[in-house]
């Protein structure tokens, strides 16, 4: 049986319709345990109280687990876990001690490699899917505004990150692994806003604001902090000095090239009309 944290997340849901579809055994957890829908025989269990009986491999995603995580792997261990499977970040790559993303994700990792025998951290580079934060915006004009317009990210597809999950979960490769996830272009927000508009049919703009105007308005959003807003806008200005590379990790484990940004927008593009 494999245990997905996150099930219903942007990694979490693709995850969960692979390994479903591969006929591996699946409990989905979430807190909207009685009304969230998974594909046929998908066990569906409470976040809050969660059924490890059975259980061979979890998968970890912090944003599920909101500093519980420790009782999820003290359970992990007690039920015999062979191997866990973290969603963590390619920000714990960047030399900044004081990002708090980075952090929160260096933690996770060094907890989970005391929880089973062979553990995998999957670090993925920007989601693809943090476009849908311009959705709003990208149905009221032709306009995006927000920081760095020449910050450059390698923007990964959530159905290939799930790929990579769904083989460290199965395969028994990448044991003790840290593979970085990017996508197979490094892309500026200019370049990514050009894309969605030309998946659209309309040409869009990206219009930068200043630090500080971005920062206000980050934090305008009730889950931002302020230790966040500042990790996230200092990487995006270290983005625009130091590109973020393309990594080769993908490819070689998937054996195929990574889905690319216009591959997201065309998937997608039904949300942003
Ligand atoms: N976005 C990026 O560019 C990026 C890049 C690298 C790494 N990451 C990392 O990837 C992870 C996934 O992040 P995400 O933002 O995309 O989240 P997500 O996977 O879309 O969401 C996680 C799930 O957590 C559950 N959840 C949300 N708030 C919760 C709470 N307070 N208590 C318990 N469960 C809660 C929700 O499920 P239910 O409602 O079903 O319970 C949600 O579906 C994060 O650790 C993030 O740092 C993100």
């Amino acid at each position: 049986m494999i245990l997905i944290t996150g099930a219903t997340g942007t990694v979490g849901r693709p995850l969960v319709a692979e390994l479903a579809a591969t006929g591996h055994p699946v409990r989905a957890l979430t807190r909207a345990s009685r009304t969230a829908r998974f594909p046929a025989g998908v066990e569906s269990c409470d976040s809050a109280n969660p059924d490890l009986d059975g259980v061979t491999a979890v998968f970890v995603n912090p944003a599920a687990l909101w500093r519980s995580e420790q009782t999820l792997f003290d359970a992990a261990k007690a039920a015999g876990v062979t191997r866990v499977v973290t969603l963590s970040s390619s920000s714990v790559l960047s030399g900044d001690s004081h990002h708090a993303v980075a952090n929160r994700h260096r933690e996770l990792e060094a907890a989970a490699e005391s929880v089973a025998p062979e553990f995998v951290h999957l670090r993925p580079d920007a989601f693809a899917a943090n476009a849908r934060q311009w959705i709003g915006q990208v149905k009221s004009g032709d306009t995006v505004v927000g920081p760095y317009a020449q910050a450059v990210t390698a923007p990964v597809h959530e159905d290939d990150i799930a790929a990579v999950a769904a083989r460290a979960l199965t395969g028994g490769i990448l044991s003790g692994e840290a593979p970085m996830l990017t996508g197979p272009q490094a892309l500026s927000f200019t370049e990514q806003v050009r894309i969605l508009g030309a998946a659209l049919g309309r040409p869009l703009c990206y219009e930068e604001i200043s630090h500080p105007a971005a920062r206000d308005a980050m934090l305008s959003s009730p889950w931002m902090t302020e230790e966040i807003a500042d990790s996230l806008l200092r990487y995006f200005a270290s983005c625009v000095e130091t590109p973020t590379p393309v990594s080769p990790d993908l490819e070689r484990i998937l054996g195929r090239r990574g889905r690319t940004f216009e591959d997201w927008a065309a998937d997608r593009i039904a949300e942003f009309r």
